[in-house]
Formats: C-alpha cells, structure tokens, sequence
C-alpha cells in the first residue's frame, strides 16, 4: 500500500469572511457515512468553535479525511466517487479517535499509526457498493438489475401490509429500495456487505433465490390461502387490511363468496365490486393522458387560471399504475377554496364520474400545528373517484381492439384522484403527492431524526428554531433538509 502523505502542510491559513478564524493549517472534513448526520454535525460544529477548520462539504482543499467504523478500503471507494478524475489520493485518513483526541488537547495532536484507518487484507471483505441509508439521499431510476431478488421480497412486505405488521413491511420496503439502487445484478451475498437495511431476515430470502433460484419463504407466501384471499379481497376498491381478514375470519375468500354473503358494502365496496376487473387491470400512461386532458376541460371550465400537476407514478415517469393522481393550485391564493366541488359537479354532469367521494380540506396551520412526521395522511381538499373512461379507437393492436368490440367495451373504469391545495402550500403538496410512498416515509424519516424538522403534505416547520420554513419549490425544500435535490424519475424507491 503506498502511503498517503500529508500534502499543504505548510500553505497559509486562509479564512474566507463566512468562516471563523482558524489556528491550524489542517483541513478536516468528517465522513457522514456511518457516522450519521447528527453526530457529523455535532462534532463538526465542536471542531470549529475550538478553532479547527471542519468543511461541510469535500473538496481539494482537505487535508484530512475523519471517519468513524469505516475501512480505509471504503473511505477510499467514497473518495474516488467524490474526486473522480480530480486526483485527490493525498489525503490523510483518520479515524474518528484523532479528531476526539486533537480536540480534547486543543490542537491537532501527532498522528500515530492507531489513527489510522485499518487496511483490509482479505479481498473478500471489500465493500463493493456504498449506498446511503436514507432512501431520500439516493437516486432510484425505474431500472432495476435485481427484480430476482426484489420481487419475492415486495411480495414479502405485500404479505406484511395485508397483515398489518407495519414494521416488518417497512423493514422489507427498505431492503427492496437498496437492492434497486445496485448498478449490477448481485450474483454473491459477500457482493452486499456494508450495505445497510439487508438484516439476518433479509439475507435469508436473498440467499435462498441466489442458491437456489427461488426463495421458498416467498413461494410459500404466494401459495398460501390466507394471501391469496387477502389480495383478492382488498383489490376491491375501499376494502383494507382489517375488513378482509374479517371476512375471512367470517369463511368468505372470494368475490363470489362476498356476494353470496349477504354482507353490508358502503358505497365505496360496492363500486369497487361492480368494477372490480377494469379498476384490478394497469392504468396505461395513454389513458392517464386521456383522463389529464378531462381534468384539465373541468378545471379550465370552472376556474380559468387554475394549474393541473399529474403526480403519483405517472410524474415518476411510470409507464402504468393502479390510479391517476392531479394536484391542482391557482397561482393567486384563496380562489381555490371551492372549486373542487365545481369540478366534481361539472364531471358528474357530463356522466364521467361512475363514483367520488370528496373530503373538505381541514388544515389550518394556526390551529393544527406541524405535520406529525410520521403521518402520512393530509387534509386537502380531495376526491377519491372512479372514473368512466371513454375507451378511443387506434390505441391498442388489431386484436385487442377486436377483443374490446367482442366485450362491447366502449369505456373503462379508472381510478383517480384529485387534490386541491392553496399556492401557499402547492411545493410541499406536489412533493408529498408525488412519491414513491417510502421514499415520503423516508424524507419525513430523515428530516425528523437527521434535521429535527416535521415534514408534511402541507409545511416544513423546524421543531428546533420553532418556526415554519417556507418554500416555493421542491428544490427548496430539499436544501432546507439539507438534501441533495432528487428529481420525479429518481424517486422510485
Ligand atoms: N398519498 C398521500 N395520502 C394518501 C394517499 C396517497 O399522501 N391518503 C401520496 C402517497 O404518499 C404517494 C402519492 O400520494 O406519494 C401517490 O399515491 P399512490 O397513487 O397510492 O401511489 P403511486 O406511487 O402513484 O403508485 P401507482 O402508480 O400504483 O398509483
Ligand atoms: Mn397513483
Ligand atoms: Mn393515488
């Protein structure tokens, strides 16, 4: 191994006016990665009152490179990503034990070997990926080179939701979101160390499909009675978790069995078994077009200047989803209060809406205070709907448009759902609508524990400063979290 040197030692102290002065010539910058953000922000900020020059962001000017439980193998990995290209291998690599050390004495104390960071020697220990462990610091395409793996392991948290073990499905969506980022296909488990949210569980299933091509957790999962009743019965629109096991528990596994029942359906069950095969069939990208261009005639006829935003899927770039999701504004405040109404009564006078239900919009800041960050939930004005969906001829192949004549299917049932929010809060609605859901679960994750801030569908407020943070983009609430900003087709986590 060569080396590295100290390089600069002797290059003037520069203070730029945004920075305290400095007494020590050295450059630190401490390693997030596995340090976590609040501790870095912690003993950086304890770093720089004792007059050590700690950068927040790398660059050429760092002399020394601070890391806690890391490998000099994985520091240098994290390196070559940062300075790609830019030559940057004289930089010193420290464990964290120097810069407590240095601080506890008030000056950069000599470096000995122990501060060191450890080579690895085994070459099986190299870590090859290094992913953060946020899903909101991450940038997930819909490309994925590791459906094998990603698929038995969604079927897996699928199972967790339908049985409503919240945290073991979180902690599968997590895994899944890790696997998705890979570059590769993984072929070895040894390929995943150093990866965070891979437990012993998860290890388990990835191992089973690399060894013997199928995990056989998974499989028993698909074949079981109670999943395969479970999905059939939510896939009713309206039905959830709780409701299907109850009829289960009651001995009804099917649609047929439902209707046999007798059982009592709202409204809303009774449209989602009535139109239970178009609303279960994926919502095409053509159609979503389709119904934008609807939402689009109602909200222009009712008030002109109002903005339509598809979000959901769709905005990630999806090619088909289960729903099709507006967000609609007025750029001047208040002349939105209302119109979801008119446009629900301007659809239902035109036959377009086979079912809606519409929630007034009850937040009011001064009254609710921020967000809980772990609530997803938001009170905008918004309608859950079906739609009747005009099927138009020239869109699919010679065959299935023989087969839609066959059905004597001019239209198709659509889910969709519209939202209305005040300019005021339009970036956060827009952020907070557009998904994925664990990338959302992820972000308020991340500004509650990293950032102490709530984040919602409506408001960013800081718990620490006491205060609402104001944004008109999503740009600037990704820099009010301190996050990297990550655009729509990069939020499929
Ligand atoms: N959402 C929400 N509150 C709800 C329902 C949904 O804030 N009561 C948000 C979700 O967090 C998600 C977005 O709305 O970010 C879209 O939700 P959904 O349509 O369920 O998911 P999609 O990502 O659009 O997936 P699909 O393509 O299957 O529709
Ligand atoms: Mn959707
Ligand atoms: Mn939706």
């Amino acid at each position: 191994m060569v080396p590295l040197k100290r390089r600069r030692s002797s290059v003037a102290v520069e203070t730029g006016s945004d920075r305290t002065p400095s007494r020590f010539p050295q450059v630190l910058f401490l390693l997030e990665r596995k340090m976590g953000a609040s501790r870095r922000t912690f003993l950086s900020q304890l770093g720089r009152k004792k007059g050590f020059q700690v950068e927040e962001e790398f660059s050429d000017r760092v002399t020394h490179l601070i890391s806690e439980n890391n490998s000099a193998d994985e520091v240098r990995s994290w390196l070559e990503a940062q300075v790609r290209g830019r030559g940057s291998a004289e930089v010193q690599l420290l464990d964290v034990g120097w810069y407590t050390e240095s601080m506890r004495a008030g000056r950069p104390v000599e470096i000995q070997d122990a501060h060191k960071l450890q080579e690895e020697t085994n070459e099986d220990e190299v870590v090859l990926f290094s992913v953060p462990s946020y899903a909101c610091q991450r940038r997930t395409t819909l490309e994925n080179h590791n459906t094998s793996l990603t698929d038995p392991l969604s079927l897996l948290a699928e199972n967790a939701e339908l049985t409503e073990e919240e945290g073991r499905a979180v902690a599968f969506r997590r895994a899944v979101a890790v696997l998705k980022v890979l570059p590769v296909a993984v072929t070895d488990v040894s390929q995943l160390r150093g990866l965070p949210c891979l437990g012993e569980h998860m290890l388990r299933v990835i191992r089973d499909v690399l060894e013997n091509g199928a995990s056989r957790e998974a499989q028993s999962t698909e074949g079981s009675q109670r999943f395969k009743a479970l999905k059939t019965l939510t896939g009713i629109f309206g039905v959830g978790a709780k409701t299907a096991d109850r009829w289960i528990r009651e001995g009804i596994y099917d649609l047929d069995q439902l209707r046999a029942s007798g059982q009592t359906l709202n409204r809303a069950q009774q449209a989602g078994l009535e139109h239970y095969d178009h609303l279960n069939e994926p919502v095409t990208r053509a159609d979503a077009d389709a119904i934008a261009e609807i939402v689009e005639a109602a909200v222009t006829s009712e008030l002109p200047g109002a903005h339509i935003t598809l979000t959901g899927g769709f905005r990630r770039g999806k090619q088909s989803g289960h729903d099709v999701d507006f967000l609609i504004t007025h750029p001047e405040e208040g002349r939105e209060v209302g119109l979801m109404e008119k446009i629900v009564s301007w659809l239902e006078s035109k036959g377009l809406l086979l079912y809606q239900k519409t929630t007034r919009n009850s937040y009011l800041e001064s009254k609710d205070g921020p967000g809980r960050p772990a609530s997803n939930m938001d009170r905008f004005e918004r309608c859950l709907s079906i739609f009747k969906l005009e099927e138009r001829g020239g869109g699919g192949t010679e065959e299935e448009e023989e087969e839609k004549k066959k059905e004597d299917r001019r239209w198709r049932a659509v889910r969709v759902d519209l939202v209305v929010s005040p300019i005021s809060q339009f970036a956060f609605a827009l952020l907070g609508w557009t998904g994925s859901k664990l990338f959302e679960r992820e972000l308020r994750r991340w500004a509650g524990h990293e950032k102490l801030m709530s984040l919602s569908s409506h408001a960013l407020y800081d718990n620490s400063k006491s205060k609402y943070l104001r944004a008109s983009s999503e740009e600037e609430i990704f820099a009010l979290l301190g996050l990297d900003y990550i655009p729509p087709s990069e939020r499929n986590a």
